[in-house]
């Protein structure tokens, strides 16, 4: 079956090709739906590919029959729960999946390594030792199980079923005894193979360490946890191509395991943070400073707001999580197209961590046909608040929030923030006086600049937009 094997390596070189130009092309907002489509070609590519040769000389563990099925039960569900889904639930799905991945590759691990027990030697992948078969067994149950349990609750985090971040002393040194303990159960294997106490041992070890990882961490450092684990499912696709001797499943791992990477060294900087001291530091496990304390604000209606927008030349809007929650992007863009009609200038002041994951402002405002060119990031704009007329927040609270810089003990301090304080106005659309995602109390709403708009984003900027179109 030389044939076989000879178009089969072809066929996952351009599924390779066409992940890599994907990747490239997803670097701007105007490829990445091209990109998207490339990535997607490739994978069905790889896809057939890996059935064609599973019904061909090489076999496999189970029949096609039962790959064929489970492809399309599990289609099934991908594709009812991504059309089901929410623009607010997308975090937590993405979340859902990295953790699938990440337990999809330990379980492919643990059925190899169980069948080791009777067909040990050679080492079931091409060129593989037993020895660094057994090693990339270890990797892939490692970093898979984890991926799988850390995942899950970074699920709990992001959709708030979990609140409190729990760092119990000698956290650290549990989590480093239970590494060691991966690595050693892994050293075992390879001498003992198949030992299912050694294997349970690895699997419970590895689990409890993808728990231990994310519990304390939460609060504005969520993104930099959410992308890691990411980057973690990449790695465990890409051990569990040694393991089973898929080079598209190496590379396709490697390209997500690197991605994620980049991503996670993004995240940290835009937190301002180093990685180590958001994994072993838990900043998030300080706690809430919502001092419960009661002040009051007087708030203001959408005719009075409108007032501060006449003749104002520089306008900057500041999207956050809410204007996702209220989906009121169409009508965010629909002011700011009124707005520059009556000759102020627009920016949107795009924060890189604004939403519940990479990227959430953007794909709303691209999807209400904000151009691009009026997105400006966080480094880019941030000077340019001291000579703005009006800074409009719908519904960002962290993001702005000045304690980053006044308390650099709390779960914000150090994080790079937009300063819409120093504009002449600041005028902030959100439902009431709580605090965003890391539970911080913002001192913003009751400086004298500002202006609260309490109400539901999209209501409110509805009526500020007719109040706008009667001055
Ligand atoms: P947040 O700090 O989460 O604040 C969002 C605000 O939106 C809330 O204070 C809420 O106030 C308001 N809101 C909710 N529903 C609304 C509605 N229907 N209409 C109007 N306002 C509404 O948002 P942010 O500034 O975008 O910051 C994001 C936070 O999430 C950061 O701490 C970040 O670290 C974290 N996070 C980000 C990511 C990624 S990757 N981006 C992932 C995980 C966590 P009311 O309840 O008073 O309306």
């Amino acid at each position: 079956m030389g044939w076989l094997s000879y178009s089969s390596d072809l066929g996952y070189l351009v599924a390779a090709a066409l992940f890599i130009v994907g990747l490239k092309y997803l670097g701007s907002p105007r490829t990445a739906p091209r990109g998207n489509q490339l990535g997607a070609i490739g994978m069905l590519i790889a896809v057939v590919v890996t059935l064609l040769r599973m019904s061909g000389a090489e076999g496999g563990l189970i029949g096609l029959p039962l790959i064929l099925i489970g492809l399309v039960v599990g289609g099934a569900i991908g594709a009812f729960m991504a059309k089901k889904v929410e623009m607010t639930g997308m975090p937590e799905m993405v979340g859902l999946f990295n953790g699938f991945g990440g337990g999809a590759s330990a379980l492919v691990a643990l059925a190899e390594i169980v069948r080791a027990r009777d067909a040990f030697g050679a080492g079931r992948a091409e060129g593989l030792g037993p020895t660094v078969f057994v090693l990339a067994i270890g990797a892939s149950s490692l970093i898979g199980w984890v991926t799988l349990t850390g995942s899950l609750v970074a699920v709990l985090k992001l959709n708030g079923t979990m609140r409190k971040n729990i760092f119990l002393p000698g956290q650290n040194l549990l989590k480093a005894v239970l590494l060691l303990a991966c690595i050693a159960c892994t050293v075992g294997l390879i001498y003992t193979p198949g030992n299912l106490l050694l294997i349970t041992a690895l699997v419970l070890a590895a689990a409890m360490l993808g728990v231990l990882f994310v519990i304390p961490i939460g609060g504005a450092d969520m993104p930099v946890v959410v992308s890691f684990l990411n980057s973690l499912s990449g790695c465990a696709a890409s051990a569990t191509g040694f393991v089973v001797g898929n080079n598209a499943l190496i590379i396709s791992g490697a390209l997500v395991g690197a991605a994620g990477l980049i991503l996670t060294g993004i995240m940290c900087k835009a937190m301002n943070r180093k990685f180590a001291d958001v994994v072993f530091k838990a900043y998030g496990a300080t706690g809430s400073t919502d001092t419960g304390e009661k002040r009051t604000v007087q708030g203001y209606e959408a005719e009075e707001a409108a007032l501060a927008f006449d003749g104002a030349r520089t306008v900057i809007i500041v999207p956050g999580y809410g204007m996702a929650v209220s989906q009121a992007q169409h009508v965010v863009r629909e002011l700011a197209d009124e707005l520059e009609r009556r000759g102020s200038e627009v920016r949107f002041a795009i924060h890189p961590v604004a939403g519940r994951m990479p990227g959430h402002m953007n794909v709303l405002l691209a999807e209400a046909n904000v151009p691009y060119e009026q997105l400006f990031e966080l480094d880019d704009i941030n000077s340019s608040f001291s000579e703005c007329d009006v800074a409009l927040v719908v519904g960002a609270n962290d993001t702005v929030n000045p304690a980053a810089h006044t308390d650099p003990d709390g779960p914000l301090g150090g994080m790079p923030v937009l300063d819409v304080e120093k504009a002449r106005t600041v005028m902030i659309v959100k439902r009431s006086l709580s605090p965003g995602y890391a539970g911080v109390d913002n001192d913003l709403f009751y400086r004298p600049s500002t202006m609260m708009l309490f109400g539901d984003g999209k209501k409110k900027l509805t009526d500020l937009l007719g109040a706008v179109k009667e001055l």
